[in-house]
């Protein structure tokens, strides 16, 4: 999760436990990501780092996988790319070699999560000749080791990511599974790895009964995200969680994305208790509708200074002008030769701040968090009502992690019991919510 919502403490927590955790990276700047690199490798437990796909700016992917090389990160977790890049490429390669008894030894894994079967082929594919070519010509791996590459997947994993909070398709994951299940047994016998194909599923798992249904689809692992950000451990703010908490099914939606706000993308935000969906599709639809800022009518733009920016939009742009100049000089450059660029800037600066005053738990704003959830969340409240997890204070990570597996555990036997003819009473339905001991108990 973004913006190190999946914390340094979280990806700890998560790997003491025997789970895995991603840092998250996305959002962030450099040098957060290094500290955070820096505090979790070779620490002794299993973690793994995002790395999201970054259209914009090409350089911070650049970066941070030249970053998770040297570090010696061995695992990432692509998210949201749309086709293959040299950077995956480079990181996967990165190190391979053959043992004398003819084993390949791949030292940098990469679990994607996609939503498409198209990504997932390429994914299962041996990374591209032409891109092992480039790398080739560059002197970042030998002639040899892309020609062991050319018999290993991209990818040995890859989480099927259905329906979620944040950036989604809201894929049904009754449909997506199976279809990235099929693709991974096509891509086997396709290439005839020696390692075999595994393929996860995320989104809308928050609950036993959700993670038992997977399983049962043939899941190889499971993962989570709105439910992770409701715990201690996340790095967004007390008042966040106290909201998610009251999260239900239907207090979710699409809104505006941030980051590619010009091409209408949506991701998943909670609706209940803030204005943000309203107001980050008023913002696309001016958008959509005017030039420039200064088409925009009067009375509206008034509006827009005194209740959504609070700050005259030239001031904004000041801001958010210094902002690039720093970080990226090109978008400055062409806002100040495009103003339609120069309005989409000023409109994400409001979508950007949105996710911080949520995270930061700005109280005088409130009405305008962003906040990143799917109806995973309204399911595991549903849950947890009337036991201890419904407090937020409640929810550790490894706590809900465990019960949400070993409540699946207890299902599933139930369900094999069911299928053999067994009557069992209702409550069979429902795994309990469980203290971590009790469940380290049980397991004992
Ligand atoms: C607050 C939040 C931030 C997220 N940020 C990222 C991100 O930076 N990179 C990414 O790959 N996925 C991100 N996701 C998606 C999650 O990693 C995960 O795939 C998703 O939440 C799983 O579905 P669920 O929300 O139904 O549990 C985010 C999700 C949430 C809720």
């Amino acid at each position: 999760m973004a913006k190190g919502i999946s914390s340094v403490a979280m990806v700890e927590e998560l790997g003491r436990s025997g789970m895995l955790g991603f840092f998250g990276a996305a959002g962030l700047p450099f040098s957060a990501v290094e500290t955070a690199v820096d505090l979790l490798t070779g620490a002794g437990f299993p973690c793994g780092f995002n790395l999201i796909h970054s259209p914009q700016e090409p350089d911070l992917e650049k970066a941070l996988t030249g970053l998770y090389i040297r570090k010696g990160v061995r695992l990432v977790e692509a998210s949201a790319f749309l086709a293959l890049t040299l950077n995956l490429v480079r990181y996967r390669t990165h190190g391979i070699h053959r043992l004398p008894d003819g084993t390949i030894v791949v030292p940098n894994r990469i679990i994607a999560k996609v939503s498409r079967e198209e990504l997932a082929e390429k994914f299962f594919s041996p990374p591209p000749e032409k891109l092992l070519q480039e790398l080739v010509a560059e002197g970042a791996i030998t002639v040899e080791q892309a020609e062991l590459a050319g018999q290993i997947p991209l990818a040995q994993d890859i989480t099927a990511e259905a329906d979620s909070g944040g950036h989604t398709d809201n894929r049904p994951a009754l449909a997506l599974f199976p279809t990235i299940q099929s693709v991974a047994l096509r891509m086997q016998s396709k290439y005839g790895y020696a390692v075999r194909l595994r393929a996860g599923l995320g989104g809308g798992i928050a609950t036993p009964a959700a993670a038992a249904a997977a399983f049962a689809m043939g899941a190889a692992y499971i993962m989570t995200g709105s439910v992770n950000q409701a715990c201690i451990e996340s790095g967004t703010s007390d008042v966040v969680r106290q909201m998610l908490a009251e999260t239900r099914q239907a207090d979710v939606c699409m809104a505006p994305a941030a980051d590619m706000f010009e091409m209408g993308i949506t991701v998943q935000v909670m609706k209940r208790g803030t204005m943000f969906p309203m107001r980050a599709a008023k913002l696309y639809e001016l958008y959509r509708a005017h030039d420039s800022l200064n088409d925009i009518p009067a009375a509206e733009r008034d509006k827009l200074e005194k209740t959504f920016f609070q700050a005259s939009l030239n001031d904004i742009w000041q801001n958010t002008r210094s902002f690039f100049l720093e970080r990226d000089p090109r978008q400055v450059e062409r806002a100040e030769r495009d103003p339609k660029h120069l309005m989409a800037l000023v409109f994400r600066w409001y979508l950007g701040q949105a996710a911080h005053w949520a995270k930061d738990g700005d109280s005088s704003r409130k009405i305008d968090y962003q906040v990143w959830c799917g109806p995973a969340m309204g399911a595991f409240n549903e849950w947890a009502k009337g036991s201890f997890l419904e407090a937020p204070a409640r929810r550790t990570v490894s706590t809900v992690a465990m019960n949400i597996l070993f409540g699946a555990a207890v299902l599933t036997r139930a369900n094999i019991l069911r299928y053999q003819g067994i009557l069992l009473p209702a409550e069979t339905t429902h795994a309990k919510p469980l203290e971590y001991t009790q469940i380290k108990e049980y397991l004992s």
